[in-house]
């Protein structure tokens, strides 16, 4: 069979390298894919906006099944078009996506059916807005309610810190419509994780879980990005903890969405922390984690394009995973997630493919054959290891004995996992 994978970045690439593995697969398209992808996947030029020639594209080359990565498609109603003209296709219509495209909306659908998450109110009045952040205090979290490329949330140490981010985002517009209006949110302590399930109407396959580093320095410090590095499994998070967030989280929030008539098909990513209380929801989104799909795809043995049939035919799959950790760290332009330069020639990559899984993201090939970056996260490089620590020290070797320029990585990605297994050792 065909399948179709919509989207360009590491995400999708590691969707069209495990899609095409299958033996149930004859040829993978992206559209409109990125340059690392030759190896897995035929890419087309149609970008995921064009849903016209998507839905053209499908239906005349015999698509059996589309995946849609990113959540700008999703929430454009991408998936509805697909539906409407019969093609079978993973990810939720624009309805049920707003359960990622509008925290306001998130937040609602949480607190009507008793899903655990943090304190909030919701402002479009900078003043008022502010007279609130001035009465609870800090730390405390300013959210913007729309889409903003995992930038649209400041977590507030103090009160001026929390009422510099509500003018940008209320006063000057920060990210447009996205941020005229703004969740306020109390500050949750404790470890933060990744959940994600496939999900089709009542039916729930939990994956793996995964710990994304989404602050763009060593420590956790700096800003938030769309996430540095990530790794699976996450040794400090119990089976216990994961069975209550499917209990109290994944399967309320599944049946919230269809007694609101937004039955969601796709993947469901819980954002969590682990606190005192239990898990509590940070955020949804309503597709597969990036990074947190380059390191869950590759653990996963059972055969995902077979998964996804049996789930979209209303069964319920059962997936194997490998025991091995997989650990990938992110290469990002100097300056990301502020202004960064594109257009320069990265080294090559050859040492790293053969050490490493290489995802690309904001890479292009250049008109003379050169890869050159073109985007602030420009790939990822995972290594599989008997433990997160081999893993680790695989990922860096490898990446290592590249001659690296005008890129900065994370040199602690998976730190607190291997803290708890010396502590626990
Ligand atoms: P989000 O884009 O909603 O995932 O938020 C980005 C990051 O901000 C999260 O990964 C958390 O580290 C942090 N964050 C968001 N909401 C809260 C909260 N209520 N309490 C503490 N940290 C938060
Ligand atoms: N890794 C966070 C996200 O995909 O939104």
């Amino acid at each position: 069979m065909n399948i179709l994978v919509v989207g360009r970045g590491g995400r999708e690439h590691a969707i069209c390298k495990k899609v095409s593995e299958s033996p149930l697969v004859d040829q993978v398209f992206a559209a409109p894919g990125n340059s690392g992808m030759q190896n897995c996947a035929k890419c087309i030029s149609i970008e995921e906006s064009d849903h016209e020639a998507l839905v053209k594209f499908a239906k005349e080359n015999g698509i059996e099944l589309t995946i849609i990565g990113p959540e700008v498609p999703l929430l454009e109603g991408l998936a509805d078009r697909f539906r409407a003209k019969d093609l079978l296709v993973f990810g939720p219509n624009k309805n049920a996506a707003e359960i990622e495209g509008s925290k306001s909306f998130a937040k609602y659908v949480m607190n009507k059916y008793d899903i655990p998450t943090a304190e909030y109110e919701v402002f479009t009045d900078f003043e008022l807005a502010k007279a609130y952040v001035l009465e609870k205090g800090a730390p405390i979290v300013i959210k913007a309610d729309g889409l903003a490329a995992g930038k649209g949330v400041i977590v507030a140490s103090n009160t001026d810190e929390a009422i510099s981010a509500l003018q940008e985002f209320l006063l000057h517009n920060k990210f447009g419509d996205s941020s005229a209006k703004v969740v306020i949110e109390e500050f949750l302590e404790g470890e933060e994780f990744s959940f994600m399930a496939l999900v089709h109407g009542t039916t729930i396959v939990p994956l793996e879980l995964a710990q994304d580093h989404k602050r763009a320095f060593d420590g956790d410090k700096g800003p938030n990005t769309g996430g540095m590095g990530a790794y699976s499994p996450v040794p400090f998070i119990s089976e216990h903890t994961k069975k209550i967030a499917f209990e109290t989280i994944l399967k309320p929030i599944t049946e919230a969405l269809i007694r609101e008539g937004r039955s969601f098909t796709g993947v469901l990513y819980a954002g969590l922390i682990d606190t005192a209380n239990g898990p509590k929801v940070i955020e949804f989104n309503a597709r597969f984690g990036d990074p947190e799909t380059q390191v869950i795809l590759p653990r996963m043995k059972s055969d995902l394009v077979q998964v996804l049939f049996q789930l979209l035919k209303g069964e319920t799959p059962y997936i194997e995973w490998h025991s091995d950790a997989v650990l990938g760290v992110v290469i990002a332009a100097n300056g990301y997630p502020d202004a960064y330069e594109k257009g320069f020639i990265l080294p090559d990559l050859g040492s790293l493919s053969n050490d490493s899984l290489v995802f690309h993201a904001g890479t292009i090939m250049s008109k003379d054959g050169n890869l050159v970056a073109n985007g602030g996260r420009i790939l990822l490089a995972a290594a599989y290891g008997d433990s997160l620590l081999d893993a680790q020290l695989r990922v860096y070797k490898a990446l290592s004995k590249v001659h690296w320029e005008k890129i900065f990585y994370r040199k602690d990605i998976g730190h607190k996992a291997i803290s708890h297994a010396v502590l626990n050792s």
